[in-house]
């Protein structure tokens, strides 16, 4: 349990460890839990479903504030569901991850969830650990500890690779250039894109455990606390 409610934002591209992370130091803390990538697939699958043209940023700027998106935080069990119904599997499709980035580039979309997201974070009574894109530069950027988790673009796709479990049909290669595709496009974008806050801590994960990784995150918060 902790005293006082502590916020801690953990940022990086796809395939860095950062929902592992995150999960293993907020069940270590005793805090919440937020992937803030479901949202946006829960959001994209939603427009998908509803057979909106996700290639039409107005068509899925008008229809933002339809689905009703609610994540549970958890550490040990983490859920998310759209107007009621589980999505934890659906959003992990390809069809969803091809689709993720063009969904969240629009500016209706992120205000939609960012605000979605801080009123999660202000009712966490411990406070919580936070993963995405943005999480330090524009949803919290008052966050207590940030986090900037990085590896090599061969480590990323050997672990999404892995994450699949032998249902990578596309094969590593693949999975390696779809994986650069959508960093490349979430950094690019124009509202609030990948990257790395000012005052973030960067952990390059490409030759560490993720026991390492927790350890070394679960030591940055804890000095930051006896501040
Ligand atoms: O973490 P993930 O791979 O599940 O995220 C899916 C997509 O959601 C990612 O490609 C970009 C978007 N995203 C975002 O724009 N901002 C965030 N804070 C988190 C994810």
């Amino acid at each position: 349990m902790t005293a006082t409610p502590v916020i801690v934002a953990i940022d990086g591209p796809a395939g860095t460890g950062k929902s592992s992370t995150s999960k293993a130091v907020a069940t270590r803390l005793g805090l919440g839990f937020l992937d803030t990538g479901a949202q946006y697939r829960a959001m994209t699958w939603w427009m998908l479903s509803h057979g909106v043209d996700v290639d039409d940023p107005a068509k899925v700027a008008a229809a933002a504030s339809e689905p009703a998106i609610v994540s549970g935080t958890d550490p040990q069990g983490p859920t998310i569901t759209v107007d009621g119904e589980d999505v934890a599997g659906p959003i992990r499709t390809h069809e969803v991850s091809a689709a993720v980035s063009a969904v969240s580039a629009v500016p209706e979309v992120r205000s939609v969830i960012t605000e979605l997201q801080r009123s999660i974070a202000a009712a966490a009574p411990n406070g919580l650990v936070a993963e995405g894109r943005d999480i330090g530069t524009t949803v919290l950027p008052d966050a207590d500890v940030k986090i900037f988790l990085t590896a090599s673009p061969e480590v990323r796709a050997a672990r999404r690779s892995a994450e699949l479990k032998g249902k990578d049909a596309a094969g590593l290669k693949a999975t390696r250039e779809a994986l650069l595709k959508r960093d490349a496009a979430d950094s690019a974008r124009k509202a609030s894109p990948l990257a790395k806050a000012a005052d973030a801590i960067e952990v390059d994960t490409s030759d560490l455990t993720l026991e390492q990784v927790v350890e070394c995150v679960v030591t940055l918060i804890d000095e930051r606390r006896r501040r």
